[in-house]
């Protein structure tokens, strides 16, 4: 049997839903989002250096593929020194084509062969020596360390740089994480430009 005080908790119940549905709201509106001026504002805070983005040193950092070195004034690498860089493939050099080089580590004290499809860094750590590294992907300058015979270039090539001017390579450094040996040289392992 139907109960007349639940038909009318009905009734009451539903004119309050229309009414809710039909009413015009309290006219409140959304400010305007402000989250962009807010970064904007605070980004003008932080004071200006001189690496471009994106850009990282930092050790372990890693960067990113598409990360671009910086020089003075955020030059870009020389077209022709990441040509050269980028177009070496150890992998290429067949077998009777392994070439070695004398290379003296001198804070080691030692000198060993290296050879020419072999990274300075693998070459130092087959040794036991505990070397720098980060990345191993030629991305960060943890593993740099300095040819002090003349300019990188004339000693070592590099398999990929993105993190090396070529100021940096004319002083003599090079990341060993990615370099092959093309002459003997001494090298300081640890260095960074
Ligand atoms: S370990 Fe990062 S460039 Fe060599």
């Amino acid at each position: 049997m139907v109960e007349p005080v639940s038909v009318a908790a009905g009734a009451v119940l539903t004119i309050v839903v229309v009414a809710v549905h039909y009413s015009s709201g309290t006219g409140w509106e959304p400010s305007e989002d402000i989250s962009q001026n807010v970064i904007e504002k605070r980004a003008a805070t932080v004071p200006e250096t001189d690496f471009p983005e994106p850009y990282n040193r930092s050790i372990g950092g890693g960067g990113s593929a598409a990360a671009i070195p910086a020089g003075e004034e955020g030059a870009e690498l020389e077209e022709g020194a990441e040509e050269a860089d980028d177009g070496f493939d150890p992998d290429e050099i067949a077998d009777d084509e392994v070439e070695y080089y004398e290379i003296e580590f001198a804070k080691e004290g030692e000198t060993i062969e290296v050879a020419n499809n072999e990274t300075i860094l693998d070459a130092g750590e087959d040794e036991g020596w505990d070397m720098p590294y980060a990345c191993r992907q030629g991305q960060c300058v943890s593993c740099a360390g300095q040819i002090t015979d003349g300019a990188a270039s004339d000693y070592i090539r590099h398999s990929q740089n993105e993190s090396l001017f070529d100021d940096d390579m004319e002083e003599g450094y090079c990341l060993t994480c990615v370099a092959y040996p093309t002459d003997e040289f001494t090298i300081e392992t640890g260095e960074q430009p």
